[in-house]
């Protein structure tokens, strides 16, 4: 019998010795372009929302590899997938994810999905259906290309402040996940990654968020305990930017909804409209001990980030992004040589 494929799902499932390996292997896919690890090997990238870095990367790495990417919008290009078991699929989904990830499973050695959550009901999109749907039924590795979590936007920044901080070991760095405005109530998965991984790196991590509804899930924080428990950093909320931002080593900026008002949103906004000022800009990051920021990009200026703080040296956006070619190469080059 066919053994299950190891999938990339979450860093979190991954140790520190194989998450630091493929760190190593994707700073040497940055110095040295072209590989055969895929020669030979096709990767399905499975798009439920928009994409540019996402997209753009993985096709390039895949064909840096020698491998092929084929590119997929279920509902919009593919057939509209049906994922609840059981169903009378006499609605508007065409075919099952049994049969989607079956016979993608023939066709490509690698699946990757994206499929953000719905907004209204986070008990639901907690569950992380699509992606878990994905690698139930697949006989091929599955990776996270951004859910609830985004693993890969993880490994892309910690390569980018390794890079700049010139060391792997990040431990005793004080690291700031700082919550900023945006006229919609975005995604938790970047602010889960960022968490997950900078505790588990062993830094000190302050969470700074406009009020305690603001605070991630449970999961998430509970990842972060343990990572802490393991690394020997630390991890602080606080809800007071000046405070955050002092002596800082990293900004890492993001938006998210709250997720006490998911469904009711309207609700929210007042909260989100009076947060304005959580704007990452020059006065804030002068309180910094020299830091460096980043965003994952998309990012509104004058928004998230002033023009300055986006055009300073300090900031590593591009660069991080630049990253996630090199750490999805070194993903894909080590799920296909399992
Ligand atoms: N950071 C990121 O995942 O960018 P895209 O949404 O453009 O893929």
């Amino acid at each position: 019998m066919q053994s299950a494929p190891r999938h990339f799902l979450n860093t979190q499932d991954w140790s520190r010795a194989e998450l630091d390996a493929l760190l190593a292997r994707a700073a040497a896919f940055k110095r040295n372009t072209f590989g055969d690890e895929l020669k030979g090997r096709a990767i399905t990238l499975v798009f439920f929302n928009p994409s540019l870095r996402t997209r753009t990367s993985f096709e390039v790495g895949a064909f840096q590899l020698g491998g092929h990417a084929v590119v997929l919008a279920p509902g919009k290009d593919a057939w509209p997938i049906e994922f609840n078991l059981g169903t009378v699929m006499d609605g508007d989904t065409e075919e099952h994810i049994a049969e989607v990830a079956g016979v993608l499973s023939r066709y490509a050695d690698l699946i990757g999905v994206r499929a953000f959550p719905k907004f209204q009901d986070w008990s639901v999109d907690r569950e992380d259906a699509v992606l878990r749907g994905f690698a139930k039924y697949s006989s091929v590795p599955v990776i996270n290309m951004e859910t609830i979590t985004h693993p890969m936007q993880e490994l892309a920044h910690i390569l980018a402040l390794q890079e700049r901080f010139g060391t792997s070991d990040l431990r005793g760095k004080k690291y700031v996940l700082t919550w900023t405005y945006h006229p919609k109530p975005l995604n938790t998965a970047v602010a889960n990654s960022a968490l997950t991984i900078a505790t588990r790196m062993g830094m000190d991590v302050t969470l700074l968020c406009p009020t305690p509804e603001y605070v991630l899930d449970a999961r998430y924080m509970q990842w972060a305990a343990q990572n802490v428990a393991e690394s020997g950093g630390s991890l602080a909320i606080s809800h007071d930017p000046a405070a955050a931002y002092r002596g800082a080593d990293v900004v890492y900026a993001k938006s998210w909804g709250a997720i006490p008002y998911f469904g009711r949103w309207e609700r929210e906004k007042t909260i989100r409209d009076a947060h304005k000022h959580f704007i990452v800009d020059e006065a804030k990051m002068a309180l910094t001990n020299n830091g460096v920021f980043s965003h994952c990009l998309p990012l509104r200026r004058n928004v998230k980030a002033t023009d300055a703080v986006m055009d300073s040296p300090n900031c590593l956006a591009i660069e991080e992004a630049e990253n996630r070619l090199h750490v999805q190469k070194a993903v894909m080059a080590a799920l296909v040589s399992q």
